[in-house]
């Protein structure tokens, strides 16, 4: 396998954007990280995306989105995996550069969500869960998270206060991010007194739904030595793991096995690197619940003891261990298949220093988790400044 590398990133504000299409923003996106690694064509592109036939009514990416960038001809793939796509896309690019096939690929990922109304969104959504167990007998993802955050809490003690904490730092994140949703700061007052959802998650325990895109350009580390743009950020390790899509088939809900087996692998492909060797991290948060579960599975903490991290401020900025310096999906937001995209343009700005107010001092390695549905499957990313 050849080495891998990300020259290129592109991102737009996400939000609620109405005056644009899912072309429009995808393709915005793409050229943006076209732009930025100063590259005249791409060999081949992926597009993560979760559920555009339900959200907008459009199939048929590959041949929409080459189009649209003025690159019809080039081989597009889509790619899906409920809101893990845009990591899965990052991992197929990586596969079709590292084993020679192609040279300079790009990755990109996109979701307009809020051309449906809210129960639209919902049933779009519900339809990464187990349809025969758990959507049709009307469980949603609030829901299944909920489940999990009354599990969490029954076995370890982990409580609404150390869930809120995670929004709390979040937001305080966001804020410093001109591409997020929800830019502000908000108080643990905020979080306990929002409108309940699914008990014990409240408003501000939640996700949003989200218009946005991302998208990186990969390519060989000798071709971008020889490019000399950007410095390169190189693709260290790769893992992808599966796991039970229907909670109640796992043996412990409170762990995410997909996500421990992902990390195993990309650790273990960036030569045997361990948490303690990351210095900033993007997790899928798209519940306040699941980043204590995924910093558990990562194996930041011990098990039970992500909720405790959490309230200590070891997840903060100036943490021990830096997570979702963009905002994370809480207050950046979660356009589902383009948020495992966004993670690696973080990353990637902040191994190259260009983080703005959010940058984490001397950051040399970084780590991506991305995750579809309650964790039937998730994708892991080691990125080394090179
Ligand atoms: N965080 C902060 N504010 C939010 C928010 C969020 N997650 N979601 C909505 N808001 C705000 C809106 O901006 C709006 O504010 P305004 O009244 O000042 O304009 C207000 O809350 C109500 O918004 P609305 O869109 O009517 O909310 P809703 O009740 O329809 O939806 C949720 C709220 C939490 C149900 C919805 O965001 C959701 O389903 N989130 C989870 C998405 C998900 O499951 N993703 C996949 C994860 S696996």
């Amino acid at each position: 396998m050849r080495d891998v590398a990300v020259i290129g990133v592109g991102i737009n504000k996400w939000g609620e954007l109405w005056e644009h299409s899912l072309r429009d923003i995808y393709v915005d996106a793409a050229l943006k990280a076209i732009d930025d690694a100063g590259v005249d064509h791409i060999d081949s592109m992926y597009v993560g995306c979760m559920s555009s036939g339900l959200f907008v009514a459009q199939e048929h990416l590959s041949s929409l989105l080459s189009d649209y960038m003025g690159m019809s001809g080039i081989p597009t793939t889509r790619v899906e995996s409920a809101c893990a796509s845009g990591g899965l896309a990052i991992r197929s690019a990586f596969l079709e550069v590292a084993s020679g096939m192609s040279e300079i690929v790009l990755a990109g990922g996109v979701e307009k969500m809020n051309d449906v109304d809210g129960g639209g969104a919902t049933y779009a959504l519900a339809t990464a869960a187990d349809q025969e167990y758990e959507a049709y007998n009307g469980v949603t993802f609030p829901g299944l998270y909920a489940l999990i955050a009354r599990a969490h809490m029954e076995k370890y003690g982990t409580t609404r206060e150390q869930m809120a904490h995670v929004a709390v730092k979040n937001h305080a994140n966001g804020a410093l991010n001109p591409e997020a949703q929800f830019p502000m700061k908000i108080t643990l007052d905020t979080v306990l007194n929002s409108v309940a959802v699914a008990d014990p998650l409240r408003l501000m325990d939640c996700s949003p739904v989200t218009d946005g895109a991302a998208a990186v350009i990969v390519c060989s580390l000798e071709m971008a030595k020889k490019l000399g743009k950007n410095a390169p950020v190189r693709i260290a390790g790769s893992g992808m793991g599966t796991d039970t899509i229907a909670l109640h088939s796992r043996s412990d809900m409170t762990f995410l096995n997909s996500t421990a087996v992902a990390a195993e692998k990309a650790y273990a492909m960036a030569g045997g690197v361990g948490p303690r060797d990351i210095d900033v991290t993007e997790v899928h948060d798209c519940f306040t619940i699941a980043e204590i579960c995924v910093t558990e599975a990562l194996g930041y903490f011990e098990k039970g003891q992500g909720g405790p991290a959490a309230a200590s401020g070891a997840t903060a900025r100036d943490g021990q261990f830096p997570i979702n310096t963009s905002g994370g999906l809480k207050s950046k937001g979660h356009p589902v298949g383009a948020t495992g995209t966004a993670q690696v343009v973080e990353i990637v700005k902040q191994l190259r220093g260009e983080a703005g107010d959010r940058q984490i001092k001397g950051a040399k390695r970084g780590l991506t988790q991305n995750m579809g549905g309650t964790g039937g499957s998730s994708v892991v990313h080691i990125l080394e400044a090179d």
